[in-house]
């Protein structure tokens, strides 16, 4: 998969990071070059997130993320490399040049996308044969109609080892593609294989761009699994798709419902809900979070209502809540989900219930209140202190006043006294913010040495002049020939990562490439970018001058021989490169 460097630092060149970042991003202006916004990558109340348009880079001093525009695009959108690479160059208007391997790479995944649509359209098609009786029946017990089952695509995969194979093969596609695409099984017979889906309720999963990714087979009737999914793939990936987002991206409903089952979220499509998503048989992932947040501001839970849904929800939250959605639930009551909740009271009431959907607040309060014996003295004190705590968070007042007096009613405590309690930690908490941010923004050399310290290098004082060295060629790269001078070469770095820097650094400039840091972010993954941000952006005490580079590289040749307890040999030659090096 390599695209040519020239290209992508070209492509780097054309866009304009204010511009792509800005897209995602509420952006003010702060100084000179410099754009402030709140960080999309976790969650803030004031804004640690910079970018620089003059570098072309971002840089959070919160969390410590960073890179370049092609690793924001990879960040933001979970994306590979190459499809941001692609992403990004559709927006400039070029297109990517295509070395051989990606096309081989792109040439399968086009191909097991082809062979899923071959696949849903064989299941579709049993669904309406003689063979798909049972899940006609099934289907029809459930309530299903039929518009939605062509919209949903629903097939039946009937009770049979190699229908499915035996189709396909029909059609041209191998049983090793089978396989990949997690469509067959090998057998322990040597070479043999037989289909994944048997006597099951197809379920399709389709992407937002209208690929069939893989597929969710229900049991008909009961049985083990009762759910049977696509395991990953070249083109799946469970934790970063959700059911049904190719439906619900296009509601008009300014919400995203999300649910725990398949078969909830047809039933909320056909009550007139289109906009019902579920993830597809694991809890929420951050993914699935942000992956929602790209296409609405508010999410609507709405789990199973046993205990195991509770859980579920109360860990669904602090991820929707992190990609700064509005979240709410739904109480489903006695109902178990909502597929029954809609068979017993209707759409209407359910309507009913998504306006008056409660704020997570309570949820969280509920889960609080769950630690806690209110029968006790001590119970109840407890009780009162950690949910204060939880509602000194809410930043509207209304909202603190309401929810403060519920915790007073529950205490049988005066309103006032809780109320007072609240805007304590609530001052409290502003106040420590408000002391955070001033520092981030006026001593922020402290805030890098937190990043700095997650990263512990073995020898930290030759990390920082080896840091001093990459910094001072990303700046000025004539000074390789200062390095050069000194036989200087990426064995001498004692971090891993910085040596790797290094060599990447030194290969560009040999190259003739340009050494922006926008361009060269573009060589790393996510932890390697933000690092190497931080490495850039760090204040540097020396100007970048021959000086200061023969500085660092001295400073990692002597604490290279101050680790180790010298012989009298290596005294003298210790002797000799002081010398060499001017060090006294
Ligand atoms: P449920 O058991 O609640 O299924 O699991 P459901 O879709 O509501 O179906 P009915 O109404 O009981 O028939 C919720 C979701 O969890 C995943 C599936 O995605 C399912 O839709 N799941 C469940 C699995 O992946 N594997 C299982 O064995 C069970
Ligand atoms: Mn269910």
């Amino acid at each position: 998969m390599t695209i040519p460097g020239s290209f992508l630092d070209d492509l780097v060149s054309r866009v304009d990071i204010t511009d792509v970042v800005g897209s995602y991003v509420r952006l003010t202006k702060r100084s000179g070059s410099s754009m402030l916004g709140l960080c999309p990558f976790h969650s803030e109340k004031t804004p640690s997130f910079s970018v620089n348009a003059d570098k072309q880079i971002y840089h959070c001093f919160g969390c410590g993320k960073g890179g370049g525009v092609i690793n924001f695009i990879m960040e933001i959108e979970n994306l590979q490399f190459r499809d941001a690479v692609e992403i990004l160059a559709k927006r400039a208007g070029v297109t990517v040049p295509d070395s051989g391997v990606s096309d081989e790479l792109m040439g399968k995944r086009q191909r097991m996308l082809t062979l899923n649509r071959d696949a849903a359209k064989h299941f579709h098609e049993m669904l309406s044969s003689p063979l798909g009786q049972t899940a006609r029946d099934y289907l029809a017990m459930r309530g299903m109609s039929k518009a939605f089952i062509t919209k949903f695509g629903i097939g039946a995969a009937p009770d049979s080892w190699s229908l499915l194979m035996d189709a396909m093969i029909r059609k041209g596609y191998s049983r090793q593609e089978l396989l990949e695409a997690g469509l067959a099984r090998s057998s322990r017979k040597e070479g043999g294989a037989y289909d994944l889906f048997r006597n099951r309720l197809m379920f399709p999963v389709i992407d937002v761009r209208g690929h069939v990714i893989g597929f969710s087979g229900r049991i008909l009737g009961d049985g083990e699994p009762k759910y049977l999914n696509s395991p990953d793939t070249l083109v799946f990936s469970k934790s970063r798709n959700l059911f049904a987002l190719n439906l619900a991206k296009k509601t008009k409903a300014g919400m995203l419902i999300l649910v725990e089952g398949n078969i909830d979220v047809v039933a909320l499509h056909q009550a007139g809900f289109d906009s019902a998503v579920a993830s597809l048989g694991t809890a929420l992932t951050a993914e699935q979070a942000r992956l929602m947040a790209r296409y609405t501001e508010m999410s609507v839970i709405a789990f199973d209502s046993d205990e195991a849904g509770k859980r579920a929800a109360l860990r669904a939250i602090p991820l929707l809540e992190k990609t700064g959605m509005a979240v709410k639930l739904v109480d489903m009551g006695v109902s178990k989900d909502p597929d029954e909740f809609l068979k017993k009271q209707g759409a209407d009431a359910f309507k009913i219930l998504l306006q008056r959907s409660e704020n997570h607040i309570s949820y969280k309060l509920m889960s609080v209140r769950n630690n806690y014996d209110l029968s006790t003295d001590e119970g109840r004190i407890g009780y009162i202190s950690a949910a204060t705590a939880v509602l000194s968070e809410l930043e509207s007042k209304p909202e603190r006043e309401v929810y403060g007096g519920r915790v007073a009613k529950e205490t049988g405590v005066s309103p006032e006294s809780i109320q007072m309690e609240i805007a304590k930690k609530f001052k409290s908490r502003k106040t420590r913010a408000r002391k955070d941010f001033e520092k981030k923004v006026t001593r922020p050399r402290e805030a890098f040495q937190q990043t700095d310290r997650q990263q512990r290098e073995a020898n930290v004082v030759s990390a920082v002049a080896e840091e001093g060295v990459i910094r001072c060629l990303a700046r000025d790269p004539m000074l390789i020939s200062i390095a050069q001078d000194m036989g200087f070469s990426h064995t001498e770095f004692t971090s891993t990562f910085l040596a790797e820097t290094y060599e990447k650094l030194t290969k560009r400039i040999l190259e003739s490439r340009d050494t922006r840091a926008s361009l060269l972010l573009s060589e790393f993954d996510a932890a390697g970018a933000a690092r190497l941000t931080n490495i850039l952006e760090k204040p540097e005490a020396l100007p970048y001058s021959e000086q200061s580079i023969r500085e660092y590289i001295s400073k990692i040749r002597s604490e290279k021989f101050r680790s180790v307890v010298p012989d009298s040999h290596m005294l003298l030659e210790i002797k000799k490169f002081r010398e060499q090096n001017g060090l006294s």
